[in-house]
């Protein structure tokens, strides 16, 4: 049997063994998951250890450990890297599921759970893609080189430490990701860039204390007032952010990369069906696609200030704050943006507040170069795993970990993304199609193949 005939003979055995993975509730930024953690991480090792793997280690970190494991079996060959991430995002608002996030769910081809997309599905593509080899009894033909984190979805905040301290061990000729979505059904996706980010939080304090808005109302500015004026500033009419330098290292689009971000057949239909009535809207003389992955945004994320419970409170709060993120493009800098951010906004505060801005994460944004052989390799694995040439496409949200790919390792990262554009990332019923977890094994291993045949 090959690889691919092994890999479909025991496609229900892959599906049980994924359904166990998302059974762990590995939420990273919850304290109380740390067993949880630990568990995940653990259960990964062993199930690489399952797949073939004998190089196989837990690695500690100040956070959640990383899993790293090696298959050096092709002497001479290219090493890829393969990089996934463990953790999941929190699963509230917990109601609005259908069926409870950590009891996979198997609903009209689709299976339900927190981190079946995100990233547990995904990166289990690659481990069942190495346990095929494996049963079939075939080395694969190209080494291979595995790491899990567990902190992708707090910013990765021990990443790149571990990285550097452990460059000699990683070196390879290039990385592999699969944590990212498709176009469309059916369309199967080349993601070339990826989104920064820059996490912001404000507070701005007023009296020492909260008020009766009878007793001062109308005699005393109110927080929330004041931050409302500050954040309703951040863009203009035309949908652009109105920090001073905000666009300065911003590279432009050029004519042929619109060319190419126009043939994307991006799914207006299921983009209108999530937003709803808000409709479209960003920043003019952009294509929705073009907004999405090739131009920054800012987004308040949270807002919070006096009486949000139930009922009426009259209150003038003491205090107001928001969450901000600002999604960033090549050759924006999250630390630099941050600092712009800071002063800006500091800069609003009105006599008698104090305004005070925070960062309390970020991640680079990503360019990887479309002619590279690996990238090629992907696409005609593609074409095998869906039926389907891939369209080049950037994307919006973040991994934070590509650019530190590139940077400590000076590894271009190939990003082969399973996902539907519907698959409720980091949202009540998050889900992730059987098919694609099976088709997307079956590219990972038709990706090893044409790896190997390729130029390096
Ligand atoms: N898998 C996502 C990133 C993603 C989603 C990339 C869709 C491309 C398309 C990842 O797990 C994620 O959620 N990243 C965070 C990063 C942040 C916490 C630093 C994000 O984008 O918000
Ligand atoms: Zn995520």
């Amino acid at each position: 049997m090959t690889p691919i005939e092994q890999a479909r003979a025991d496609r229900q055995g892959a599906l049980n063994r994924l359904v166990e993975f998302l059974r762990i509730p590995s939420v990273s930024t919850d304290p109380s998951h740390g067993a949880d953690m630990r568990r995940a991480a653990d259960w990964l090792a062993e199930r690489l250890r399952g797949a073939g793997v004998d190089r196989v280690r837990v690695d500690e970190t100040p956070g959640h450990p990383v899993v790293h494991a090696e298959l050096l079996a092709a002497p001479g060959a290219a090493t890829v890297l393969v990089y996934g991430h463990y953790d999941v995002q929190p699963p509230d608002p917990i109601a609005l599921w259908e069926s409870p996030p950590f009891e996979p769910s198997l609903r009209d081809g689709d299976l339900y759970a927190r981190g079946a997309c995100d990233d547990k599905g995904q990166l289990m593509a690659h481990v069942e893609a190495l346990a095929a080899y494996t049963a079939a009894g075939i080395a694969p033909p190209v080494n291979v080189k595995y790491v899990f984190e567990g902190e992708e979805e707090i910013g990765s905040p021990n990443l790149a430490a571990w990285l550097s301290a452990h460059a000699s061990e990683l070196e390879a000729d290039v990385a592999v990701i699969s944590d990212n979505a498709m176009v469309a059904p059916g369309q199967p996706s080349l993601v070339y860039g990826l989104r920064g980010l820059a996490y912001m939080e404000i507070e701005v304090s007023g009296a020492p204390g909260d008020l009766h808005s009878g007793l001062y109302g109308g005699a005393v500015r109110n927080p929330a007032s004041a931050l409302a004026g500050i954040l309703a500033g951040l863009h203009d009419a035309q949908g652009r952010i109105t920090i001073p330098g905000f666009y300065d290292r911003v590279r432009p689009l050029d004519d042929a990369e619109r060319a190419l971000l126009a043939r994307v057949p991006f799914d207006l239909t299921a983009f209108n069906r999530a937003a709803g009535r808000a409709g479209a809207w960003g920043e003019a003389g952009y294509s929705l696609i073009e907004r999405l992955g090739a131009r920054p945004s800012l987004d308040i994320n949270g807002m919070g200030s006096g009486w949000t419970g139930p009922g009426a409170k009259t209150v003038l709060p003491a205090k107001a704050s928001a969450k901000v993120s600002m999604r960033l493009v090549p050759d924006q800098d999250p630390e630099a943006i941050a600092a712009l951010f800071k002063a800006h906004v500091e800069g609003l505060s009105e006599p008698g507040f104090s305004v005070e801005v925070r960062s309390l994460h970020g991640g680079r944004p990503a360019l990887i170069d479309r002619d590279l052989p690996a990238m090629q390799a992907a696409g005609r694995a593609l074409e095998q795993g869906f039926g389907k040439a891939p369209v080049f496409t950037r994307e919006g949200g973040t991994i934070p970990v590509v650019a530190d790919l590139a940077s400590i390792l000076g590894l271009p990262t190939v990003m082969l993304g399973f996902g539907l554009p519907d698959d409720n990332l980091h949202a009540p019923n998050e889900k992730f199609r059987v098919e694609h977890f099976h088709r997307g094994t079956e590219t990972v291993i038709a990706f090893l193949d044409e790896l190997a045949k390729s130029a390096r």
